[in-house]
């Protein structure tokens, strides 16, 4: 199975530009599986939940998820996406499994980070897994790593690969999944974006360095800090199945 990421730099509240990038970024890639950052269409330091719903996708209704979808059916590809994601009034930070039919799942983030808090509302989506070509496939939201629940639940499930979109700006959750990783026999792919969101509320550093870990904790491919990487390579899912 042919799985990757792709970190880049999104730029705040420019969801189209994004996007626009995100697709071109991937038109050559042959894989199955491509794991995207947290919030990859509208940049994350929001200063409150009503910019964050002004800058969030209703899938019932969104003209930049369904690009995604037609690209996925296009390349007969599976991606998932961190989005915020708009359902009436409230607004999650969300992934979703996006393949060649449309929207597999959607995960809401269950572990907010700080002051995400005051920009979410609290994810109420179950752990579950998905089958993509035969794999088992898993989703968290960066700060999720900090709770060893989440990957327990989904390995529980029968996750082969735990999928992690990621704005991280903390130093510690690429070692940590490692140690997922052991714990659960688990491959995990950690999508992370890079650059800086400057808000007039303050600036946040975005850390990079996504990653791929096999189960037994091995780190496959560890990105850069500070620039696009679009990284591939091919895993044996079954690797993950002796505990
Ligand atoms: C985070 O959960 N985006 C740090």
């Amino acid at each position: 199975m042919k799985v990757g990421f792709y970190q880049f730099r999104p730029l705040f509240g420019k969801t189209i530009k994004n996007c626009k990038k995100i697709l071109a970024s991937l038109e050559n890639v042959t894989a199955d599986l491509i794991v995207l950052p947290e919030l990859a269409l509208s940049g994350y330091y929001f200063k409150n939940k009503a910019e964050a719903l002004k800058h969030a996708e209703d899938p019932t209704n969104s003209e930049l998820l369904d690009s995604i979808i037609e690209f996925a059916n296009k390349k007969n590809m599976h991606l998932v996406l961190g989005f915020a994601e708009k359902r009436g009034e409230q607004c999650f930070n969300s992934a979703a499994l996006i393949g060649p039919d449309g929207i597999k799942h959607t995960y809401r983030k269950a572990h907010l980070f700080y002051e995400e808090k005051f920009c979410f509302d609290p994810g109420d989506t179950p752990f579950i897994v998905n089958d993509v070509n035969g794999a088992k496939i898993g989703m968290m939201i960066c700060f999720d790593w900090a709770f060893p629940e989440v990957a327990r639940t989904l390995a529980l499930q029968g996750a082969q690969i735990i999928c992690q979109p990621a704005n991280l700006v903390l130093s510690f959750c690429q070692q940590t999944m490692l140690a997922r990783c052991i714990e659960n026999k688990v491959f995990a792919i950690t999508a992370n974006r890079y650059g800086k969101d400057k808000r007039p509320h303050g600036d946040l550093h975005f850390t990079g360095k996504s990653q791929i870990v096999a189960p037994g904790g091995t780190l496959l491919h560890r990105a850069a800090s500070q620039r696009d990487a679009l990284y591939i390579t091919e895993i044996n899912p079954d690797d993950a199945n002796n505990k």
